[in-house]
């Protein structure tokens, strides 16, 4: 799986290429897969605003192009001050393709600021197996 240290070095280099003129909010993700591959994503804003995407769901659309679809760690790096942690949804788009224990870390210019797992961002949340039925 790759390291984290790679996984800042993916997403602060997508980072600089978000489409963000809107926001001027640019953000990057990267994701590792434990088959040791790095996926990454940047914010694309659009003149019609919710159109704009998300770093992080650019990042899963490229791990789930490449025929792959766990998270082992994840990277998100955002601009500012303040901790960039995922949007309510990107949460969501996280939690279809990791465990409860994967990390997510999240991280600014000077490196990663506070990690923490998929549910402490998320608990008690819902995924595929709440579809089941009994
Ligand atoms: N943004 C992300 O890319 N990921 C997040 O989890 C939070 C927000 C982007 C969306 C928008 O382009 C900009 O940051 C400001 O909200």
């Amino acid at each position: 799986m790759a390291s984290v240290d790679e996984l800042f070095e993916a997403a602060k280099a997508i980072q600089a290429k978000a489409y963000a003129p809107y926001s001027r909010f640019k953000v990057g993700a990267a994701i590792a897969t434990a088959t040791g591959k790095v996926f990454a994503g940047c914010n694309v804003e659009n003149a019609a605003y919710p159109v704009g995407s998300c770093a992080e769901a650019g990042a899963v659309s490229a791990m789930i192009a490449a025929g792959e679809s766990r998270i082992a760690q994840i990277v998100v790096m955002g601009e500012g001050e303040n901790l960039v942690t995922p949007c309510g949804g990107c949460r969501q788009r996280i939690r279809e393709f990791a465990a409860s224990d994967t990390p997510i870390h999240i991280a600014g210019p000077e490196g990663i600021r506070k990690s923490f797992t998929l549910d402490e961002l998320l608990p008690f949340s819902f995924g595929p197996d709440n579809l089941s039925s009994p």
